[in-house]
């Protein structure tokens, strides 16, 4: 429920980095007519510089900082029929993971390590994994993740093997079933 009373029929998308979380938020835009919130593109709005850049500036404490703030603030506008899309440490501080559940219908796209290294080993923008052995940290942060999202999730959908049509189709009819539940 918002704050007048009435559902809030969002869908926040968790997971780690390279599990699809943008191109999905993408889909079911299209697919729903919702709104598309990007948590990373709003924190490079408010920062005016891009995460790369936070990253080594203010530290990875820094850029939580600024992460947990969009989020709060997220909140605080009490958004409807809206797809947001978190960055993968988003669930990393308890605060941000209560917020994400008042934001709405939460879903986590998981993949296996070896799928997120294929997925990212060519991206120099994610400053976490701009290290020797990519391969290790995404298992390693992957292991201390994995209880925050099922904590997170109300929903889990295993993204390898599926296209971006399936895997918002899948989405959709979960999160119908759940708003449906809530109203009655
Ligand atoms: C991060 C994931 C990134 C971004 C930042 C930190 C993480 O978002 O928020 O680089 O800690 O997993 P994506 O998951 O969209 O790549």
């Amino acid at each position: 429920m918002n704050q007048t009373g009435t559902e809030v029929q969002n869908i926040i998308l968790i997971g780690f980095m390279g599990c699809g979380k943008s191109t999905i938020g993408r889909e079911l835009k299209r697919v729903l007519g919702f709104a598309l919130i990007d948590t990373d593109t709003e924190i490079e709005t408010q920062a005016g510089c891009k995460i790369t850049e936070i990253f080594s500036n203010l530290g990875e404490t820094g850029f939580r900082d600024l992460e947990a703030k969009v989020l709060a603030d997220l909140l605080e506008k009490n958004p409807a029929s809206t797809v947001i899309s978190t960055g993968g440490g988003a669930i990393l501080r308890e605060e941000n993971r209560e917020v994400l559940r008042k934001l709405g219908y939460v879903v986590w796209l998981r993949a296996n390590p070896e799928t997120i290294y294929q997925r990212t080993k060519k991206n120099r923008e994610r400053p976490i994994l701009q290290t020797e052995n990519p391969r290790a940290v995404i298992t390693e942060l992957l292991e201390k993740r994995t209880p925050l999202y099922r904590e997170c999730a109300h929903l889990v959908i295993d993204v390898a093997g599926l296209n971006r049509t399936e895997i918002a189709a899948g989405i959709l009819e979960s999160a119908h079933y759940y708003f449906s539940q809530q109203q009655s």
